[in-house]
């Protein structure tokens, strides 16, 4: 029997998606992108030189993210500020960020990519990577391609994409697993891949096939709000 998702959707469907680029005029590359109700917006400013000087390396330029759920992007109010899961998550997308940037051509600077979460209902992660690609490459900083992220769910035995909090916060029998993915646009490169929770390892390259057909849609949707920017 065909699993019955919360909101409606079929197991492979997306929620509605916005993207948009250019959304801060003082950045050098923004863009915001949403899935359903969870909204991300991002600033990238660089590269730049990198202050204080001792920290400066010749070598290379160093990405800087930081990404930061806002208080009242949730229902229950977040205490403000940095906290482990979102220097985890900095790290985790400066990671799956890094590899589509030539980040040596660029020494002794730094890029710093602002995420901001507005609103969230699950997979925060993944639409800060979506939103942070098209906001690197609106700042005109030389790239192999995007990135493109979707997070994979289990709910029970059941494999669903794009996750939200409903499918989050599943607790019948096995409970809910979360699989953030992120790829280099049509590569078969992943860029991260965490889990929170189980999967058996047979239904792995299930998961990651639907995540590959998952991020071609937002690769198309990546571009077109690229193109719209460089139309205008
Ligand atoms: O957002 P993402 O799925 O990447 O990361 P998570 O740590 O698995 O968080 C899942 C969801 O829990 C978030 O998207 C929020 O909707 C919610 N959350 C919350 O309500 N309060 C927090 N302090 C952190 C997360």
């Amino acid at each position: 029997m065909a699993i019955k998702r919360v909101s409606g959707r079929k197991a492979d469907e997306l929620r509605p998606i916005k993207a948009e680029v250019g959304i801060i005029p003082n950045a050098d590359g923004s863009a915001m992108f949403s899935f359903g109700d969870t909204v991300a917006i991002v600033a990238v400013y660089g590269p730049r030189q990198l202050h204080p000087q001792h920290m400066q390396d010749p070598s290379t330029g160093i990405l800087r993210v930081n990404y930061d759920l806002l208080s009242f992007s949730v229902s229950d109010r977040k205490r403000p500020g940095p906290s482990r899961r979102s220097t985890e998550i900095s790290k985790v997308i400066e990671w799956a960020l890094l590899p589509v940037l030539n980040i040596k051509d660029f020494p002794n600077t730094v890029i710093d990519v602002q995420i901001y979460i507005l609103q969230a209902d699950a997979s925060t992660r993944v639409a800060g990577i979506n939103a942070a690609s098209m906001a690197l490459a609106h700042a005109g900083i030389p790239m192999k391609n995007l990135v493109c992220a979707v997070a994979i769910g289990k709910l029970d035995k059941d494999l669903v994409v794009d996750v939200d909090k409903d499918e989050e916060d599943f607790e019948k029998g096995e409970g809910a697993t979360d699989f953030p993915i992120a790829k280099i646009a049509n590569s078969d490169e992943y860029t991260l891949m965490q889990l929170d929770g189980k999967i058996q390892p047979e239904i792995v390259k299930k998961a990651l096939e639907m995540a590959d057909k998952a991020c071609d849609e937002i690769y198309e949707i990546q571009k077109k709000a690229l193109k719209e920017v460089v139309e205008k």
